[in-house]
């Protein structure tokens, strides 16, 4: 349809046909027959809202979708088709490693490719939209969604969030097998004071523009269709019902023009945040401030219509929400072919294809990042290995969001390693489940009940014995620890960020017996890793690596593929350190770790500054040296660029990749900048005695930042340019910005 087409069905519509484009309800109401049970006939639902409702979400499978949508539209007075949104946030049912994981590999390309890859099997399902990618910068470990973040850096955000919206949009949504991205959570979402789900979020104007915006706006330009507002609040107003931060920030400064769609029951929350005294107020704060789309409550569908009855909103707006989300099923060409890529054979051919695989498996191999080896990795055949750990056999390795994942279809590390076996003389122990008794209050209450009642009949003392007998008649262990799936995700807050205490016991135990131990860790956040690093002569994070974890995990540490994952988020040192993040202000007491004097200087009595593995850190099978660091010039005009460079060398026994980072400091600004900032970063493999020179670009937009009058741009005056493997490199040379 063209633009005068779509406003002549507008104008065509009824009010309630209007209002009803507006909710998004899910799919359970179309399973079944459908009833109003309690709660949703609370949530103010009614039978013709829902057969009315623009848009579902949770509704997959190409047969389904497409009868669903047949039914619907038929009940339409104008046969306007629904909009299937799901959230599809490291793949549909092939699992790519969590989004933190990605964010690991330094490698947007890569991420790029898999959200394409998920768009093509969640297309083929009948999906439109997917909840993703989450953009919210992330920089205290306690937050369960820091699994869904590409990390605590701004720059790798952004880099990432470009790649993702493309990956899953390409040029045009409506091409074949493209789906349109929403960016999540607008704005700031990351942020929750202590680290608590749903907590109230304090970021001033200077940080919440210069650390949290750039990821949001790269997703904006790059053409992402929809924006999700973000439950938290800003300034003690509630996103849902901010009309600044949409109408101003969102539409004007950042030139966003798709649908706007609240999170789940979003707008009703704004009751419960003391914004809007009733759901009837609610609609119209909401409306107001430009959500689009009412996620999950009944309040637009019923409330809209008298508010415009009574004058108290206009139509212009209601018809400007309506608008564009016909806009969205118009650009995705769904009213030429409703159905768009949903296709039964296809979803058979494509979906969890080998192709897939392999990107899965290439995904979760570079996303693994190698904290400690003591000359233990990678294994040697011959060596006798004892496979002991939780993790070992275990299926479940896919992150809280792959809720499309089978168990069946993941390959376990045990698995991988039988049909790989080679020379390796290995065996196998549990040792212990993933949680104890004491543990369960770390995974949601029903996943307890279930691992309970799986356990009723386990004899623990036996499966710790079972270990350590293993590990006593073994050259080395690989001992695999870490979090449930479930123990990370949304409303997965944890105060502490140990193992459970289960695993903690089967560590000390086995390093009782020997202490030859590789430490495998599954995790979808940074943990406090000092117990492990104590015990282990090796660290090998793997996050939630998905479907392929197995086979990629086998392959690095046999040493096929090389582990070249860095850390996008620090590991704290312990909790109390939290949020620690790289990219923080000097104060003006600063004080470097170790020195001497510390009285009345910013530090801790107790831990020191720095966390225990920094951003970008991370080891690989082989060591590089960098060497005479340079600047072309050292002062930049208006304009100009300037090229940095370093020599880089292969000074190990084994071909390697280095992810070689540039960070600049900014010594003196109108507000005061970060210690360090990542600007670029290069991905470089050479051979061992190999050298290159790697050179960087310094541009004036690397140096731009939102100044003190609230303009962006940069300032003249001193620059420090380091370049290094990870955010500790000291080494700088500095120019002048005239
Ligand atoms: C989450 C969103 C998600 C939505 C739909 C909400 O609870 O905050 O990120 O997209 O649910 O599943």
């Amino acid at each position: 349809m063209n633009q005068i087409e779509l406003k002549t069905l507008l104008a065509d519509m009824s009010l309630e046909e209007k209002v009803y484009q507006l909710l998004q309800v899910t799919s359970g109401f179309f399973n079944q027959e459908t009833v109003l049970t309690g709660p949703m006939r609370d949530g103010g639902f009614s039978e013709e809202s829902i057969a009315g409702a623009g848009s579902i979400i949770g509704l997959f499978g190409a047969k389904k979708y497409k009868e669903v949508q047949h039914t619907y539209m038929q009940q339409q007075p104008h046969g306007i088709p629904f909009l299937m949104m799901l959230d599809v946030i490291n793949g549909f049912k092939t699992v790519f490693p969590i989004p933190l994981g990605q964010g690991a590999a330094f490698d947007p390309e890569l991420a790029g490719r898999c959200a394409q890859m998920a768009a093509k099997e969640a297309a083929v399902s009948g999906v439109h939209v997917t909840f993703s990618p989450m953009l919210d910068l992330v920089r205290d470990a306690r937050w369960g969604r820091v699994m869904e973040s590409t990390g605590e850096d701004c720059k790798l955000n952004a880099d990432y969030a470009e790649a993702i919206v493309k990956g899953y949009q390409g040029e045009d949504v409506s091409e074949p097998y493209r789906i349109a991205a929403c960016v999540k959570h607008f704005a700031g979402y990351g942020a929750p004071t202590a680290g608590r789900e749903y907590n109230t979020v304090e970021l001033s104007e200077n940080t919440l523009r210069n650390f949290y915006m750039p990821a949001y706006e790269a997703a904006v330009k790059a053409g992402a269709k929809v924006v999700m507002a973000s439950f938290n609040t800003l300034n003690g107003i509630p996103s849902t019902g901010n009309r600044h931060l949409m109408r101003e920030v969102l539409r004007k400064e950042l030139g966003f023009e798709g649908v706007l769609i609240s999170d789940w029951a979003g707008i009703e929350e704004m009751i419960n945040h003391g914004y809007a005294s009733d759901r009837k107020h609610a609609a119209e704060l909401a409306m107001n401030a430009g959500v689009d789309v009412d996620m999950m409550t009944g309040i637009y569908s019923k409330e809209l219509p008298e508010l415009i009855k009574e004058e108290m909103l206009p139509m212009e707006l209601l018809d400007e929400a309506v608008l564009r989300v016909l806009e969205l099923k118009n650009q995705m060409g769904l009213f030429e072919n409703p159905y768009k890529d949903a296709d039964e054979n296809l979803e058979k051919e494509i979906v969890l294809c080998k192709e897939n695989r392999k990107l899965a498996r290439e995904a979760a191999e570079k996303s693994f990042v190698l904290l400690e080896n003591d000359e233990i990795l990678p294994l040697k055949q011959l060596e006798k290995i004892a496979f002991i750990g939780p993790f070992v056999d275990e299926k479940e390795i896919y992150g809280a969001w792959s809720m499309l994942a089978n168990a069946e279809d993941t390959v376990s590390i045990k698995e991988a390693v039988l049909a790989s076996l080679d020379d390796y003389q290995i065996t196998f122990a549990k040792g212990t489940p993933i949680l104890g008794a004491e543990d369960y209050q770390l995974v949601p209450d029903h996943i307890a009940e279930q691992i309970a009642k799986e356990q009723e009949n386990l004899c623990l003392e036996e499966l710790l014995a079972g270990a350590v007998e293993a590990a006593k008649t073994a050259d080395k262990v690989v001992l695999t620890l870490g979090e449930h799936r479930c123990m990370s995700g949304e409303a997965a807050s944890r105060a502490m960020l140990d193992l459970p205490a289960i695993q903690q016991k089967l560590l000390n135990a086995i390093y009782e017996v020997n202490p030859n131990i590789v430490v495998v860790l599954f995790s979808g956040r940074p943990l406090d890793l000092r117990e492990v690093k104590a015990h282990a002569k090796a660290i090998l994070q793997v996050w939630m690596p998905g479907t392929e974890g197995g086979n990629a995990i086998w392959n690095v540490l046999k040493g096929q593929a090389e582990p070249v994952g860095r850390l996008p988020i620090s590991f704290p040192y312990c909790v109390g350190q939290v949020p620690v993040h790289y990219d923080e202000f000097t104060t003006g007491r600063p004080y470097k770790d170790g020195a001497k004097e510390r009285q009345y200087l910013s530090n801790y009595r107790d831990i020191p500054n720095k966390p225990l593995y920094p951003f970008g850190y991370g080891m690989g099978y082989t060591t590089f040296s960098y060497s005479n660091l340079t600047l072309d010039t050292d002062i930049m005009r208006e304009g100009e660029t300037i090229q940095a460079s370093v020599v880089l060398k292969n000074t190990g026994a084994n071909h390697g990749v280095e992810t070689v980072q540039l960070y600049i400091r900014d010594c003196v600004g109108s507000v005061v900048r970060p210690g360090k900032q990542l600007k670029d970063y290069q991905k470089v493999a050479l051979n061992p005695g190999e050298e290159r020179k790697v050179i960087f670009t310094i541009t004036e937009d690397q140096l731009s930042f939102y100044r003190a009058d609230g303009t962006y741009g940069c300032e003249p005056g001193e620059f420090q340019v380091f370049i290094g493997k990870d955010s500790n490199v000291e080494e700088f040379q500095s120019f002048v910005l005239k």
